[in-house]
């Protein structure tokens, strides 16, 4: 199939120099085309150019016009756990009535509630909730999203979060990758016997997970009151025996460690980094480790902001993904992510932009297919309304401005 895409007010999001994440300075930097047209085949971006060169019509299965609107590169969302059984709004209550986050937690809500009701819940009902949330999110501009497991807590209950991730992915256009986050939560019936639940995680679930090749990435809630550094360690070496790469959820609720060890054991990110000092910056400079920030959820625990600008500053290639759970982030709109980071972080919209796609996407190893509007990568972009700038995309955050989307050269409809 051959698209051709004509009245293109502006493309943002290009990158023609093959860089597989933006650092520092040059996250700000946004390479931009006026007046265009871009083309696409079998789901890939074949070229892009200005409307005095636009190639003939004649040429393509389907033209459409965008109007003089914006095309955007989709978001790469690399941290959401959108498979989960019903809602937690009572939380939010309880919140609001000045329990914290830990102290939900501590009376066996949280996580472990979210684990209760996923496993009441059918597997059939499970993916019907998930894929209205998929659904929801393709709507708000995003076309790669990582999913991950860690409310089953049991073998039989990962691995029915596992194939529900999996049937997403077999039957949605959106770009799917998974993770396997056994160790979120120590499960209700192995409180008090920590390490015994660790090695359930080490020995039956990683082996079971990767038996059925369910998961892309393993990862951990290392921090105060969930898992420790070493036995971080531990999953994330013997996830590494089964083929599954490294993300850690650090330093969200406590300086953890988890950044260090996350470099140390050359994770594709580190995620959350709302308690962050001096050492962790210092450990992420020139380290490959994505530092993945999620002002969703500081937003929603009112918790503080990851100092981004010291982040960018020190050369860093952060990226923002939404965490979108029922606990800390009721929400995957990354333009509401993208404005949290302006007005709570300082970052500049072209710096948010960037971070949420090729940032994103190299957060799940995948910058060189997804994340920009490159020739050769995949047909991944929305068409706005025409904007008098790009900045005003994340300025007007609540406008309904996404016009067209279109996953893998296709556009979506459902
Ligand atoms: O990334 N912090 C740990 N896990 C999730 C929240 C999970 C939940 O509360 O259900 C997060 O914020
Ligand atoms: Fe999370």
């Amino acid at each position: 199939m051959k698209l051709l895409v004509k009245h293109i007010g502006t493309i943002v999001g290009i990158e023609r120099q093959g860089r597989d994440r933006l650092s520092g300075v040059a996250l700000d930097q946004l390479d931009r085309l006026d007046a265009a047209w871009l083309t696409a085949a079998d789901g890939r971006i074949t070229a892009f150019g200005t409307a005095d060169k636009q190639p003939d019509e004649a040429q393509f299965d389907l033209v459409v016009d965008a109007e003089g609107g914006m095309l955007f590169p989709s978001f790469c969302d690399s941290h959401t756990h959108v498979v989960y059984a019903g809602s937690r709004e009572q939380e939010f209550l309880d919140k609001i009535h000045g329990l914290s986050y830990e102290e939900i937690a501590r009376r066996g809500g949280g996580i472990l509630n979210s684990a209760d009701r996923l496993h009441d819940c059918s597997e059939e009902e499970l993916y019907r909730q998930a894929m209205e949330r998929i659904d929801e999110v393709i709507r708000m501009g995003t076309g790669l999203i990582e999913i991950k497991s860690g409310y089953g807590l049991s073998t039989e209950d990962e691995l029915k979060m596992l194939r529900v991730v999996r049937r997403i992915r077999q039957t949605s256009p959106i770009e799917v990758r998974a993770t396997f986050l056994g160790a979120h939560a120590v499960a209700r019936d192995y409180i008090g016997r920590q390490e015994a639940y660790v090695d359930l995680v080490c020995e039956e679930m990683i082996p079971a997970v990767a038996a059925e090749g369910l998961a892309d990435f393993v990862d951990v809630f290392c921090d105060e009151g969930f898992f420790t550094i070493e036995q971080t360690r531990r999953i994330l070496r013997q996830g590494a025996r089964y083929g599954l790469r490294a993300k850690i959820h650090a330093n969200e609720l406590a300086v953890s460690g988890g950044v260090q060890l996350g470099v140390e054991e050359g994770a594709l990110s580190v995620d959350h980094l709302e308690q962050m000092g001096e050492a962790e910056i210092e450990a992420l400079k020139g380290a490959t480790t994505i530092p993945t920030m999620l002002p969703g959820a500081a937003f929603f625990l009112r918790m503080s902001y990851p100092p981004a600008r010291e982040m960018i500053r020190s050369g860093l290639a952060v990226a923002l993904a939404s965490d979108y759970n029922p606990g800390s982030s009721p929400s995957g709109n990354m333009r509401m992510v993208m404005a949290l980071a302006a007005t709570q972080m300082r970052m500049t919209p072209t710096e948010a932009l960037h971070a949420a796609t090729l940032n994103g996407a190299a957060a799940m190893g995948l910058s060189h297919d997804f994340g920009s509007i490159s020739v050769g990568k995949v047909a991944n972009f929305f068409l706005t309304k025409p904007l008098p700038s790009p900045e005003f995309f994340t300025y007007a955050y609540q406008t309904p401005l996404i016009r067209r989307i279109f996953l893998r050269g296709k556009e979506y409809t459902a």
